[in-house]
């Protein structure tokens, strides 16, 4: 069944918005003050499918300075109303919720300087960058509020979608909610030769798919239960750039899509309506070897994937996303925990955007080769580390390697250079998305069998099954520091936040 705004709203606003409202007193949770909120009725927060012109973030290149491409960027408090008429607090940078997308070039050296101007410390990490660890942006680069933070660095990274987001420590969860994270283009020469769409909002378009609770007088909360540390908030209503129930006007004949899940816990299979194939061209760390005709995508949170329709036929069309069973038995929300939350449901189809065809538009013509990518070659590697995900007793104890996150400890020394095998191993019950910053990553294989499409590239983040063990294959090119560490951890941000997240320097071999 289609879940269109009428039925979910209609049907379980009120419900859940009680529901919601009460677990969110009891906890005495207030994630963000809300204000400028007005009572409303659930036949008001009705609105037609595909009826409002889907966001663009605006383009940033920064500015040329000696060289140096120059970002400033401020963080600041907004305000969003997610349902007309009612405003929810968030958090923007240079916008009142999310940000712009920053575009640079491989080779180059980028500077920002970014200020802090909320009521709250912050910090900004750039997924999926090779950069030094004092540039990471992770828990240890605090933004305290009214200071400026300007980190450097070099552009290593292929040609992609990336995106930065707040990291900070154990409430990385609802600043990424209220609203902050953004995408990254990066440019390059071999992404160039091959004439793929990349005229920004015209036929090479960001989508950043959140989810978000909306109660049921319209406003953004954010209910932290002991249901939703366990299984990651996940919200009933999806905004994708922002935007509830996007439409997008296509003026040519073929869309590139970038897909970023920036939702804090829900995974999504994307798909065209009517079971019509995409053409997968980039992972999260860039382009494939090849174009893979596939129907649908799979992308946790973190996750990174771009894909090529075809509007020649002059046809709208749908995409879709599913909501994949991600939990096993008991704590699928369904059993021990029971159905607290209907916004677990699985089996939904969720409308992602509405494409509009141009009246005339030519055929498509994706090359048939796209990059050259080394083989993976487990050989090559030096050593073998593991890292077991573990939840504990009903979420109650998020570690790796039966460890907790703590910021004064150093979980793994890693030598610079050399290539490992890190064994990602999943005993619970329920799929977790393993993130390691610093590095693109090759996947080599799932309990021994050889990794989808979307992972024949580089990635950055890599979903790992319950019972399942993924093997990546990894090699840190440069940025010693022995004493400040990057982190890997569960992208299911209640995850990180509750714990599921470990540090590693990078050092001298
Ligand atoms: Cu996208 Cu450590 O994060
Ligand atoms: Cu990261
Ligand atoms: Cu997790």
């Amino acid at each position: 069944m289609i879940r269109t705004p009428r039925i979910t709203h209609a049907l379980s606003v009120d419900r859940r918005g009680l529901i919601k409202s009460a677990g969110f007193a009891a906890a005495g949770f207030a994630a963000f003050p809300l204000a400028g909120c007005k009572a409303q009725d659930a036949s008001m927060l009705d609105s037609t499918p595909g009826s409002n012109p889907l966001a663009i973030p605006p383009l940033q290149s920064g500015e040329i300075e000696q060289g140096t491409r120059v970002f400033r960027l401020s963080l600041t408090p907004g305000q969003k109303e997610f349902v007309p008429g009612v405003a929810s607090s968030t958090i923007g940078i240079d916008a009142p919720y999310l940000g712009p997308t920053l575009e640079m070039r491989r080779g180059e050296r980028v500077q920002f300087h970014i200020d802090n101007n909320l009521a709250e410390g912050a910090t900004v990490h750039w997924h999926g960058f090779e950069l030094p660890a004092a540039a990471d942006g992770g828990p240890h680069q605090l933004i305290r509020p009214g200071e400026r933070w300007s980190p450097s660095f070099e552009v290593r990274q292929r040609a992609s979608l990336y995106w930065y987001h707040s990291h900070l420590e154990r409430k990385a969860g609802p600043q990424v909610y209220a609203g902050l994270a953004a995408p990254i283009y990066v440019r390059d020469d071999e992404e160039e030769r091959l004439d793929l769409p990349s005229d920004y909002g015209v036929d090479d378009i960001p989508l950043i798919v959140q989810d978000r609770v909306i109660d049921g007088f319209g406003r953004l909360v954010y209910p932290l239960s002991m249901h939703t540390r366990m299984m990651g908030m996940r919200g009933n209503r999806i905004f994708v750039n922002g935007t509830e129930n996007a439409v997008f006007d296509a003026q040519t004949g073929q869309l590139r899509l970038r897909i970023l899940n920036g939702s804090n816990a829900r995974f999504y299979d994307f798909s065209l309506e009517g079971d019509r194939s995409m053409q997968l061209i980039a992972s999260d760390g860039g382009l494939l070897d090849r174009p893979h005709i596939v129907r649908s995508v799979r992308l946790a949170p973190g996750e990174r994937a771009q894909v090529i329709i075809d509007l020649s036929e002059g046809r709208p069309l749908r995409l879709l996303a599913s909501s994949p069973e991600i939990a096993m038995g008991m704590m699928g929300g369904r059993g021990m925990m029971g159905r607290g939350n209907s916004d677990d449901a699985s089996g939904d189809v969720f409308q992602i955007l509405d494409i509009r065809p141009a009246s005339s538009a030519q055929r498509i013509r994706v090359p048939t080769q796209l990059a050259s990518l080394a083989p993976t070659d487990p050989s090559s590697a030096v050593r073998t580390r593991r890292f077991v995900l573990d939840m504990g007793m009903m979420g109650g104890g998020m570690s790796i390697n039966g460890a907790a996150m703590d910021m004064n400890v150093i979980n793994e020394r890693v030598p610079v250079g050399q290539w490992e095998i890190w064994e990602i191993a999943n005993p619970s019950m329920m799929a977790h998305p393993f993130h390691i910053h610093n590095v693109q990553f090759r996947v080599i294989d799932r309990d021994g069998r050889a990794p989808p499409a979307l992972e024949t590239g580089l990635k950055d983040t890599v979903i790992v099954n319950p019972r399942e063990q993924v093997r990546l294959l990894l090699r840190f090119e440069e940025h010693t520091d022995p004493g400040l560490p990057y982190m890997y951890h569960c992208h299911i941000l209640e995850h990180e936040d509750a714990g599921m997240m470990g540090q590693f320097v990078v050092v001298q071999s």
